[in-house]
């Protein structure tokens, strides 16, 4: 099986051998019978350390990132603090300068206080990244492309500053899923993921994800997720399962609206810039080409009257829904500065209180564009 569609149907979903059911049942056991002390009958012993749903998720996704390793977390924050969890006190992390508040959160006010400090670095030149790095830097973070920004890092030029000088290259692939890109073959250790965004796909499971291609790496987080505990329930990683099957086809049609939408939104009087790496003016468009097989449902833009008039704009939409989160199939509009990014507003990390992001859905375009064009329109000249 090598198509990336064929995957996503069938690696981990293959029929139930006992009643042949095509889609696997859900396995709600929390434990296994063994038939000797120490020798579970099948493979599994107890479900924290892992469960037929959960490995099937697992399998699906880690072959959808080309790693030979899946581990399913509780959210994708509890899957960022297991990698994490690799470092000890007096190391030091970089992470992406836009990086998405709750990481920022994580690593400032939990892993700080536990000796393991942090710099932010706006990794779109990697010679920056090389600059801020320290005798004791283990560990570097990348997003890209980034949150609510969508500045894009060349994940080839850090995963090889990374491994060079000794650090584990972490990417956070959320906004861009393995069908847009795949950062183990661009050189990185690690990909994590929050499964609540496009893997997940329909706005009702909350999930994490880890993939690692390194069988000594895997085995490290393997222990942690089992000592830790913060696990995928299984009923999470069917619903998961099931969003991921229709990931490529989802993608496709958000990928077409969104860059539509981008190329529209620039010839609007009261938008003063576009973010979305489609544009063939976007300062990372040619290295997202490089790195991504199309640009993503996700785009922002800047509205002339700054955060007054973004404000307004997020209230007056139907279609797109004003709420947190992304990459389901209903629109959704929102207002970093006050929402998404509110943890790191007024510091030298804030987004433009001007901006607003987008995350497209699969609704009809003419509805989602005419929904847009009233509200911009109702804004003051
Ligand atoms: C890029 C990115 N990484 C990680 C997370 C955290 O995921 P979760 O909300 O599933 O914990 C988010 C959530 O918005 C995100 O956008």
């Amino acid at each position: 099986m090598t198509g990336f569609e064929t995957r996503a149907v069938h690696v981990g979903q293959e029929p139930d051998p006992v009643s042949g059911a095509v889609v696997p049942p859900i396995g709600l056991s929390t434990t296994f019978a063994q038939t000797a002390v120490g020798v579970p009958v099948g493979p599994h012993d107890y479900a924290r350390a892992g469960n037929p749903t959960r490995d099937a998720l697992e399998r699906q996704i880690a072959s959808l990132e080309g790693a030979r390793h899946g581990f399913a977390f509780a959210s994708g924050l509890a899957a960022i603090d297991t990698v994490l969890r690799l470092l000890v006190p007096g190391d030091h992390v970089l992470l992406p300068h836009d990086a998405y508040g709750g990481t920022f959160r994580l690593l400032d006010t939990v892993f700080r206080p536990a000796g393991i400090a942090s710099d932010p670095v706006d990794m779109s030149d990697p010679r920056a990244v090389e600059a801020a790095w320290r005798s004791n830097t283990r560990l570097v973070l990348v997003e890209s492309p980034s949150n609510p920004t969508l500045s894009i890092v060349d994940l080839r030029a850090v995963s090889e500053i990374g491994r060079a000088l000794g650090g584990i290259v972490v990417v956070d692939n959320t906004f861009a899923t393995p069908y847009l890109q795949r950062p183990l073959e661009l050189g990185a250790h690690v990909v994590v993921h929050s499964l609540t965004k496009y893997l997940g796909g329909h706005s009702d499971v909350l999930g994490g994800f880890v993939a690692v291609d390194d069988d000594e790496l895997a085995e490290r987080v393997r222990f942690r997720q089992k000592a830790v505990g913060a696990v995928l329930s299984p009923f999470d990683a069917y619903l998961t399962s099931r969003g991921v099957k229709t990931l490529a086809v989802r993608l496709d049609r958000q990928c077409d609206t969104a860059e539509y939408l981008a190329d529209l939104l620039r010839g609007h009087p009261r938008v003063r810039k576009v973010l979305h790496p489609g544009l063939p003016d976007h300062p990372g468009h040619d290295i997202a080409k490089s790195q991504m097989t199309r640009f993503g449902g996700m785009l922002s833009f800047v509205l002339a009257g700054g955060r007054e008039a973004a404000e307004q704009l997020v209230t007056r939409t139907g279609v797109f829904t004003l709420a947190e989160s992304l990459g389901a199939v209903e629109s959704l509009i929102e207002h970093p500065a006050s929402m998404t990014h509110a943890v790191v507003s007024g510091t030298d990390l804030g987004v433009d209180p001007g901006l607003v992001r987008l995350s497209v859905g699969l609704e009809t375009l003419s509805d989602l564009t005419e929904d847009l064009w009233q509200a911009l329109d109702s804004l003051p000249a």
